[in-house]
């Protein structure tokens, strides 16, 4: 699905410490903008495991909406909603979620990347849309979703009624800022062009437009590090009315993380690491919340029998039946001790 080394392209620089203030990029600060299909290096111990922090806005737009739908019917009357989403990457999912949520949503946003929480907090997105066909051909071969939002930022002749509502509520909370320019570093160049003649994919070319949450304060969405294993150290017990935790199993449930060398770990190993994920979701939850995964799950490389098997005996119940495919919206139907 997707090559790790395909940040070097998306690099802009922009300044880290006045991310709230007005901004003018200067070459000096320089953040890397890997959020969108980057990645970076969490050690574990004397592990290195490679994080892979592709996301967009308003991905799986089925998912997204019927969570949403589902927690203002039925918890209309409470004053907060509290939405914590997990694997936020650089925070557009946890934005869409607030965007479509409305006033009452609380969003926390949680990762393991320190990089991706830091770019985050600094409420500067970036929206991409592949140069040319070539490398929109490039994007699509290797089943990109980062650029799936491109148009919210670049004129499409075909939009779907939810798309220009999409693209509505991003105007509003959002306003365009300069690209900062950028210049691909010599041997980026020379790496592509020499995987290119190896037949292999190089860097996706992106055009790109910047943009800044209007007004950050008033969003009431906040980012932080954290690990979902450790979720009850961080977040108070019953609260949550959604729990999301999509595109990101497979870092749990494999040991290798290259694409093309994933090393799925050994039931044995993998049961008790879920099982203590189930538990925590379900403390973490309100009755009725929702625990959200994302909708390729086992094509990324999840064992989502065992997933789902685990969920069940924590406490959860199937919401969505996707026919053959597995259950990835459950409901939190009982507390367990
Ligand atoms: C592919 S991104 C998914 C982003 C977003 N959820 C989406 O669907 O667009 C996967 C993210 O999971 C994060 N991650 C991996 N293991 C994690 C863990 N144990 N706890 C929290 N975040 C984790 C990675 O750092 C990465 O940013």
């Amino acid at each position: 699905m997707l090559e790790i080394n395909q940040s070097y392209i998306n690099s802009y620089t922009h300044s880290v410490k006045n991310a709230h203030k007005e901004y003018k990029p200067t070459s000096k600060d320089t953040v890397n903008f890997t959020g969108r299909v980057g990645h970076e290096v969490f050690k574990n111990g004397k592990k290195n495991i490679v994080l892979i922090q592709e996301t967009a806005f308003f991905r799986e737009p089925k998912t997204l909406a019927y969570s949403v739908n589902y927690v203002k019917k039925h918890f209309y009357t409470e004053p907060k909603i509290k939405i914590l989403v997990g694997a936020c990457s650089s925070g557009e999912e946890a934005l869409s979620y607030k965007m479509l949520t409305g006033k009452k949503a609380e969003v926390l946003g949680f990762d393991l990347g320190k990089n991706v929480i830091k770019q985050a907090n600094e409420n500067v997105y970036q929206i991409s849309v592949p140069k040319d066909s070539k490398n929109a051909k490039y994007a699509k071969d290797i089943g990109l979703s980062a650029y799936k939002d491109f148009y919210l930022g670049f004129e499409s002749r075909s939009l779907t009624s939810e798309q220009k509502r999409y693209k509505k509520l991003f105007n509003h909370f959002f306003e365009k800022i300069q690209t900062p320019e950028h210049k691909t570093k010599l041997i980026d160049k020379v790496r592509n062009f020499l995987l290119e003649k190896l037949g292999q994919t190089p860097d996706i070319q992106v055009e790109s437009k910047t943009y800044k949450l209007k007004n950050p304060d008033k969003l009431n969405c906040k980012f932080i590090v954290g690990d979902i294993n450790n979720l009850d150290t961080f977040t108070s017990k019953g609260n949550a009315h959604i729990l999301s935790f999509r595109n990101a199993f497979y870092h749990i449930m494999n040991d290798g993380l290259d694409q093309y060398a994933r090393v799925p770990k050994t039931k044995t190993k993998l049961e008790p690491i879920l099982d203590n994920i189930g538990k925590q979701a379900n403390k973490v939850l309100k009755k009725d919340g929702l625990f959200v995964l994302g909708e390729h799950e086992e094509a990324q490389g999840s064992d989502m029998d065992l997933l789902s098997a685990v969920l069940q005996k924590n406490g959860f119940a199937k919401v969505v039946d996707r026919g053959d495919e597995y259950c990835n919206i459950w409901r939190k139907v009982k507390d367990i001790t």
